[in-house]
């Protein structure tokens, strides 16, 4: 007998919904019929399931990047009616810094916001120090033609870059005081992957170390590293203050991040879906982008309140110093970054204020 509900073998076997014995007992032509309806119910279940999108990250979930694949998510979800599912992975729980730009590369994960930094080549140009006033002289490059031209040179890597999302300047800490570009003589200072951050800490006489952001809290307690740079929101939320004991308030670069997909993931998407995801990114955007200097400003707050950290604000003397220690076309030369990128972008921006 075929009848699900009255199985003459001990255990039904169920197949996404349909139940059927161990053995037919019945006709080919029965089988037949019974094995396309499985494939049927299969194709259903199939069209049934959502489209799922995971967002890998390497920041907590507390910071402007963390609360915008949040928001992301939320967005995705509802506009496309439980279509798509968006998994966030924060904090390097899936992949650290470069691992997860391979891994988007061959699908598997989709979606990442890895700072310009990371994506090498042309985009470590954002990397070069003293070279945008404020956030919006950042947001006249990027949103204008050389953001773009340089979202779609990623393209031959198999990535399609969507926007850019914002984080804000950087400050050094250290386990002494850096209040002149001297201090830092010796001192092995964390930088990520690029050149011209690289180039930046040869420049000060320092030595710099690539590490991925989740080992730096341990690296700088057991001594394997001195100090480091970054915006105060990663400081706080990584938890430095506890490793360091002095912080300078330089703002001397400026560090933002790329909102990326694995491409052909990303053509495949039925159009309606893609434009709903585009919708969803698009509002994620304005709310990171609103946020993000709001986060830095208050972390500073957090840090200095905590009274962890020995904070130094240099003044415009001694930023006039750091300056000249740290010109980006010097920079720019001697870590293989073209000139005309440098140009176009002061260009785009205008004389710093
Ligand atoms: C870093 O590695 O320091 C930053 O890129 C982390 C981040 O994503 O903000």
């Amino acid at each position: 007998m075929t009848n699900n509900h009255h199985c003459e073998h001990p255990t039904p076997i169920t197949i996404r919904r349909l139940s059927f014995c161990g053995t037919f007992g019945a006709s080919t032509a029965a089988r037949a019929v019974l094995l396309a309806a499985l494939a049927l119910g299969a194709q259903a279940t199939r069209a049934e399931s959502p489209i799922v999108i995971q967002f890998s990250h390497v920041v907590t979930s507390d910071t402007a990047k963390g609360r915008a694949a949040l928001k992301f998510k939320e967005l995705a979800e509802a506009r496309t009616a439980g279509k798509v599912r968006v998994e966030v992975y924060p904090n390097s729980q899936l992949y650290k810094d470069r691992e997860e730009i391979e891994a988007l590369k061959i699908g598997a994960v989709q979606m990442l916001a890895p700072s310009l930094s990371k994506l090498g080549g042309d985009f470590e140009v954002f990397d070069l120090p003293f070279l945008f006033a404020d956030h919006a002289a950042f947001h006249k490059v990027v949103d204008g033609s050389i953001g773009t031209t340089l979202l779609h040179s990623l393209e031959p890597r198999g990535i399609k870059g969507l926007t850019y999302w914002d984080n804000g300047f950087k400050v050094f800490t250290a386990n002494r005081p850096l209040q002149t570009v001297e201090d830092f003589k010796g001192l092995k200072i964390r930088v990520q992957a690029s050149r011209a951050l690289v180039q930046q800490m040869t420049q000060l006489g320092a030595e710099p170390s690539i590490s991925p952001l989740i080992n730096v809290f341990n690296a700088l307690r057991h001594g394997q590293l001195d100090g480091q740079e970054n915006t105060p929101v990663n400081v706080d939320s990584q938890r430095l203050q506890e490793v360091q004991t002095h912080l300078t308030v330089s703002n001397h670069g400026y560090l933002a991040y790329a909102v990326i997909v694995n491409k052909s993931f990303w053509d495949k998407l039925p159009a309606p879906i893609r434009s709903t995801l585009e919708g969803a990114l698009r509002d994620a955007t304005v709310y990171e982008n609103s946020i993000a200097e709001a986060e830095n400003t208050k972390a500073l707050e957090r840090i200095k309140s905590s009274g962890k950290l020995n904070v130094f604000t240099p003044n415009a003397q001694e930023l006039a110093e750091w300056r000249k220690a740290l010109d980006p076309l010097t920079l720019a030369a001697r870590s293989g970054i073209s000139a005309e990128l440098v140009q176009a972008i002061k260009t785009t921006t205008g004389p710093p204020h």
